[in-house]
C-alpha cells in the first residue's frame, strides 16, 4: 500500500504541492484529477523522486522512502509512465517492451505475452517506435510498464491528444491489464470519462492541494465541486 502524508513539493523556491495526503491500497485503482497546472504531474514525479524537491511522508509497503532514488523505487514495484512516454524511436514495439527487463530484471514478462494483452499492438509489433501514432505510443508505454510487473503503475495523462476510439480501447486495456496482473493504478487525468472507466475512486487536486476525495458516485452528488474544480 502507498501512503502519502503532508507532502510538499518545490521547484527551486516555488512550492507546488501543499500538504498532500493520499493512499492507494494493494490492487486498488485511484484517479487524480484536476486542471492544467494543478500539480498532477508534480505529485506523480514526487512519488518517484524524479524531479521536484519533496518533504513529507511517502510510505510504500510500510517503508518510508525518504530520499530513495527512482531506480530503487522501480525495483520495489513502483512505475511511472510520464507525460512524454519516452518510446525509443529506432527499435521496434516489441523491443521497446523488452526494455522493461532493464527495470525489472528477470522478473519482467516477455514482450510477446504482454503484446497479446494489447490487441492494438499485435499488428504493429515489428514497427519502429519512431513510426507510431500518439495513441500507439501510449499503448506501448503502458505495455512496457505492465511488462515490468509493477505493484503500482502510475500513468500521467495517458489520453492526452488521443482520438476517442483509442481512448476507449486504452481504458479497456489498462483496466484489464491491472486486473489480470493485480497491479494497483494511480492515474492522473483530465478526461473524467476515462478516469471513471479505469478507477473506483478519485482525488481532486487544485493549486497543489487535495480538495476532494471520494468514489465516483460521490462526485455525482457534488455538482458544485465538479463545477468549481473541474469545469473548463
Ligand atoms: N520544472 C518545473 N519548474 C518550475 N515549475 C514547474 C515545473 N514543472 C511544473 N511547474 C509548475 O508547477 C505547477 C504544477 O505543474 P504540474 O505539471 O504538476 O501540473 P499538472 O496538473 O500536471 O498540469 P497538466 O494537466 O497541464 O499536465 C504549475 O504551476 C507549473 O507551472
Ligand atoms: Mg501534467
Amino acid at each position: 500500500m502507498l501512503k502519502v502524508e503532508r507532502l510538499d513539493a518545490f521547484y527551486g523556491d516555488s512550492q507546488v504541492l501543499h500538504g498532500v495526503g493520499i493512499t492507494v491500497g494493494d490492487g486498488e485503482r485511484v484517479a487524480i484529477v484536476g486542471r492544467n497546472g494543478a500539480g498532477k504531474s508534480t505529485l506523480l514525479k514526487s512519488l518517484m523522486n524524479a524531479g521536484p524537491r519533496v518533504s513529507g511522508l511517502v510510505e510504500w509497503q510500510g517503508e518510508n522512502l525518504r530520499d530513495m532514488p527512482s531506480f530503487r523505487r522501480v525495483r520495489l514495484g513502483l512505475s511511472l509512465v510520464p507525460e512524454d512516454r519516452r518510446i525509443f524511436g529506432h527499435v521496434t514495439v516489441a523491443e521497446n517492451i523488452e526494455m522493461a527487463r532493464y527495470a525489472a530484471g528477470g522478473n519482467a514478462l516477455p514482450a510477446a505475452v504482454v503484446i497479446e494483452r494489447f490487441p492494438m499492438l499485435v499488428p504493429i509489433k515489428d514497427r519502429p517506435g519512431g513510426r507510431l501514432s500518439g495513441g500507439q505510443q501510449q499503448m506501448v508505454a503502458v505495455a512496457r510498464a505492465i511488462a515490468a510487473r509493477p505493484k503500482l503503475m502510475m500513468l500521467d495523462e495517458p489520453t492526452e491528444g488521443l482520438a476517442p476510439v483509442i481512448v476507449e480501447q486504452l481504458a479497456r486495456d489498462v483496466k484489464a491489464a491491472c486486473v489480470e496482473t493485480g497491479a494497483a493504478l494511480l492515474l492522473s487525468e483530465q478526461n473524467l470519462w476515462f478516469a471513471r472507466q479505469c478507477t473506483d475512486r478519485l482525488y481532486i487536486i487544485d493549486s497543489g492541494q487535495i480538495v476532494f476525495s471520494g468514489d465516483w458516485p460521490a462526485l455525482d452528488r457534488a455538482p458544485d465541486v465538479k463545477q468549481r474544480y473541474l469545469a473548463v
